[in-house]
């Protein structure tokens, strides 16, 4: 298994292309099913979960073209083409490596009358739960069945009828799951409290583009009406507000000056917010978005939410930031009860971390130090890898499977503004 090897120190500065989302993509994805007609999906980053998430549109008999991939470019077009659905199962094998396959349960359904997806089961980062996608698509009048690990919705004779959820917690795999279901629905279907991140409105704007009627779009409170048949489009994935906002801490944390190209400020609103309060410059350009430090790092009190609160998907990466502040900082999550799982890990690189619960306090230290660490989850690693860059000496992170399900090339984008980083296979 390969690892990254950083030597702290450098300063980075530069500008860092910034990819494809993966959460948007992940859900665009499975919006294939839902139309006979080729879809066409432009800036798809180059991961691995992207790559399996092919894979398992290919087990329902979806086709798969990939084009104008040179080794050179980041990201790359896919066409999917589902003249015809050959089965509506999804099973355990593929839905135990990605979470994000129960999202092929909502379109499958609309599509077939009938999806049957295998559990997807625990997950490092909490218990994650799939109880909010099964009762919002009773609420449209499918039927549920439980069994053997896997879950099994119906639809009614004719295709399911639609109808009203009001969401308890803010859920974005739910409402993904609800819109891809809703648009071929019967009649109106109206979700209430639901999630209304930028990969939301992302997976709106293809959906309409496909010729859906919804309404709300941007908001919480949305109006599905429901169309006889979708067609197909061509669609250019958003840019990953997360991976910029990484890369904006990394940048950061080496006191350094970095142009993320193709970053949308107006998606990252809160990250921006937190960076600002911690003493970053954060400047909005023509092509990106800017962020460059000078001076002491600032400590923060920050809270993850729903967008547009702060992302849980920033926790991390913010908390290695902060673990070099001036005072002491205290970050408290509130999506997921299990994901300070990097904690440990920076503290053997010289952090002052305690953690309560879902809050963390972060005392900042002068320095850092390299060490050999390892993480159980995507944005925990990016968060060692941010830490590694400003810590004295080498760090091994171990593990990077994780970061290459979430980050495009991350050693070659770190590289072009000056990191100290190779990607070297295990002994
Ligand atoms: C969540 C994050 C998303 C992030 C992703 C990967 C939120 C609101 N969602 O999305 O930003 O990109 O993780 O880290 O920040 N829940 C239930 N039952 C369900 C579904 C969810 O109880 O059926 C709970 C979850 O346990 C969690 C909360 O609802 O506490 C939000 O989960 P959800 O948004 O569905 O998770 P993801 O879609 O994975």
């Amino acid at each position: 298994m390969d690892k990254l090897i950083i030597r702290g120190g450098n300063r980075l500065s530069g500008t860092i292309p910034i990819s494809g989302a993966k959460n948007s993509a992940l859900t665009l994805i499975p919006c294939a099913l839902l139309t006979e007609e080729p879809l066409t999906l432009r800036n798809l980053p180059r991961l691995a979960d992207i790559d399996g998430f092919q894979h398992l549109m290919n087990q329902f008999g979806v086709t798969t073209a990939v084009q104008g991939s040179r080794p050179e470019d980041f990201g790359r077009v896919m066409t999917l083409e589902a003249p015809r659905i050959t089965s509506n199962v999804a099973p355990y094998d593929l839905v135990r490596k990605m979470r994000a396959s129960i999202l092929v349960l909502g379109p499958l359904l609309a599509r077939t009358g009938e999806a049957t997806v295998s559990l997807p089961g625990g997950c490092a980062i909490g218990n994650r739960p799939i109880d909010l996608h099964l009762k919002v698509l009773e609420a449209f009048g499918a039927e549920i069945e439980l069994a053997a690990g896997y879950v099994k919705a119906i639809a009614p004779e004719g295709g399911l009828p639609g109808g009203e959820y009001d969401f308890p917690v803010v859920s974005v795999g739910a409402t993904e799951n609800a819109l891809m279901a809703a648009v071929l629905a019967k009649g109106t279907s109206k979700l209430f409290n639901a999630a209304r991140e930028p990969e939301i409105v992302d997976l709106c704007k293809l959906l309409v583009a496909m010729g859906a009627e919804i309404e709300g779009i941007g908001s919480s409170d949305l109006a599905i009406h429901g169309v006889k048949r979708l067609h197909g489009a061509t669609y250019r994935v958003m840019a990953d507000r997360i991976e910029a906002g990484s890369y904006a801490c990394a940048a950061a944390i080496t006191g350094g000056d970095v142009l993320l190209e193709g970053a949308r400020a107006d998606e990252m609103g809160a990250t921006l917010h937190a960076l600002r309060n911690i003493g970053i410059d954060v400047t909005e350009e023509k092509t990106g978005v800017r962020v460059a430090a000078n001076g002491p790092l600032k400590p923060a009190n920050l809270t993850t939410a729903p967008y547009p609160g702060l992302a849980t998907d920033m926790q991390a990466q913010l908390m290695s930031l902060l673990t070099v502040a001036d005072g002491t900082s205290v970050l408290t999550e509130t999506i997921f009860e299990n994901r300070f799982m990097h904690v440990p890990e920076l503290s053997r690189m010289g952090a002052d971390i305690s953690v309560s619960g879902r809050t963390a306090i972060v005392k900042g230290v002068k320095q850092l130090t390299g060490a050999a660490v390892m993480a159980t989850d995507l944005r925990a690693s990016m968060s060692l890898a941010i830490a590694a860059l400003a810590a004295e000496g080498q760090s091994e992170i171990r593990r990077i499977y994780h970061l290459d399900r979430g980050y495009e090339r991350l050693e070659e984008k770190l590289q072009l503004v000056g990191a100290d980083i190779e990607r070297v296979g295990d002994d």
